[in-house]
């Protein structure tokens, strides 16, 4: 069906004014009065939707067009907006409807809420907030793909299936072809019988792949799926999420925190310039300031502070914290918010953790105690990115490995990293929905994937 894409139309308004056109969508608001009938109706191509005039002398039969979803193709002459002269509407000279919508289309009105929308997530990219966020995810992803891309980069595919746990968090979910029966003794026993003779699991991070090609290319990312099976059922955690996961050969720790923070204000920026009618709707609906706190992200520097610091200010900062704060604890929620939302108000670098809190493949510091690692955290969301030096000295990770009791099979290829031609290197993992979190301000990772996958959820 050969017709023009809404976003056209509505962005090149001088060209297109006085010409005839077809475009196809769903209808989005509809009136029928006397002599003249509105739709509104969008194609996904844009936030904004396309107004058609129908004259019910010419066609008459508009009452099977007003369902809200039904889907037409109109063929019309583009004039000025009658109310809105910034605007173009279609004068119909045919309608056809395509698909019918009855009324039992469960999104009769404006303003469900975000729950109940969750209950049918085939609909709800229908509705404005999910047309932003998805166009938004999109452009998201455009602007990491070329951030990287104008930095000689090379993209990486890595594995979903793997046998080892890069985390070392045991959050693997299993990946089996064969039920578990009577007929094996052991686990071991089982797992020799499974598809590849060993156990397997959905990946949790690109990462020790993307060491491997950052060993040979210099500068590689991975973009990609990664899954957890994590049991923490809260608004910021999925089971299936997309890290991005740049790995870059001959830096360290400041060097990587400084491709972090060009990357954010990068991808920021490009959202900032290409989504303004996104933006709009999540500020009006979703977060009050939006656009000004993320121009802020691109203006201002991003603050750092050691995690031994960090653990200071918690401690005077006279709050009363559900969990305890003394050096050597994870940082809660409650700890990122004051940091984040009290203390600095912007993105944070926390750096240096405890070696006991992160995992095996980190640089250990000479302290003995930390690691050079790091997370970036943000206000209302927390860390966005976790980062760190490698290891990259053979003995060292030997003995974290040995220490952890991992097994040093699935780390051969690993380790020989660190035989050949051993350099620094340093990278990055940024939760893409996380991302999204911070540029909506919408409050939970469901809303910002298609079909979320969480503890109990699986539509
Ligand atoms: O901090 P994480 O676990 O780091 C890694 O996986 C490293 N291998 C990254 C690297 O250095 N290459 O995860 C990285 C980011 C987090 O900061 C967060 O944004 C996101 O991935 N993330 C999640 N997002 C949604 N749901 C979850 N369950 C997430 N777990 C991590
Ligand atoms: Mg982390």
């Amino acid at each position: 069906m050969k017709h023009t894409d809404i976003i056209d139309i509505l962005k090149n308004k001088s060209d297109y004014i006085g010409r005839e056109v077809t475009v196809c969508g769903w209808v989005r608001t509809s009136r029928d009065s006397k002599n003249i009938a509105f739709l509104e109706i969008n194609d996904g191509t844009t936030l904004p939707h396309l107004q058609i005039v129908i004259d019910k002398s010419a066609i008459p039969d508009t009452a099977q067009l007003m369902p809200l979803s039904t889907s037409v193709a109109v063929t019309g002459t583009c004039v000025l907006g009658v109310k809105n002269a910034d605007t173009v509407e279609i004068n119909a000279k045919s309608v056809t409807l395509i698909g019918a919508s009855p009324l039992e289309y469960p999104i009769q009105k404006k303003g469900h809420s975000l729950e109940f929308l969750r209950t049918i997530p085939h609909l709800r990219v229908r509705t404005n907030t999910f047309n932003a966020m998805f166009r938004l995810r999109s452009k998201l992803s455009e602007a990491i793909h070329r951030y990287f891309a104008e930095r000689n980069y090379i993209y990486v595919n890595t594995p979903i299936i793997t046998g080892s746990d890069c985390e070392g968090a045991g959050e693997i979910f299993k990946v089996t072809s064969i039920g578990f029966s009577q007929d094996y003794k052991t686990e071991a026993e089982y797992n020799e019988a499974d598809f590849f003779g060993q156990a397997a699991g959905l990946t949790v991070s690109g990462q020790l792949e993307g060491e491997v090609m950052a060993c040979a290319f210099g500068k590689i990312y991975t973009f990609g799926p990664t899954f957890r099976a994590e049991n923490s059922n809260t608004a910021r955690h999925a089971a299936e999420f997309w890290q991005i996961e740049p790995e870059v050969a001959f830096a360290e720790l400041d060097d990587i925190i400084e491709i972090a923070t060009e990357m954010i204000k990068y991808i920021v920026r490009f959202v900032l310039e290409t989504c303004p009618d996104e933006l709009a709707l999540f500020e009006r609906f979703y977060e009050k300031g939006l656009r000004e706190k993320l121009q802020s992200v691109v203006d201002s520097e991003f603050a750092r502070v050691d995690y031994t610091e960090a653990i200071e200010i918690l401690k005077k900062s006279g709050r009363e914290f559900q969990y305890p704060v003394e050096w050597g604890c994870d940082l809660q929620t409650e700890h990122e918010r004051y940091l984040t939302d009290v203390m600095y108000e912007r993105p944070v670098f926390v750096v240096n953790y405890p070696k006991a809190l992160k995992s095996f493949y980190m640089k250990q510091n000479a302290d003995g105690k930390t690691v050079a690692a790091t997370d970036l955290l943000v206000p209302g969301v927390g860390e966005i990115i976790g980062c760190s030096e490698r290891e990259a000295d053979y003995e060292k990770l030997l003995a974290a490995i040995e220490s952890r009791g991992m097994k040093m099979s699935d780390y051969e290829n690993y380790l020989d990293l660190r035989r050949f031609g051993s350099v620094p290197h340093s990278g990055f993992g940024l939760g893409l929905e996380r991302m999204l979190m911070y540029l909506t301000g919408i409050g939970n990772i469901r809303d910002t994937t298609i079909y979320p996958r969480a503890k109990g959820d699986l539509k």
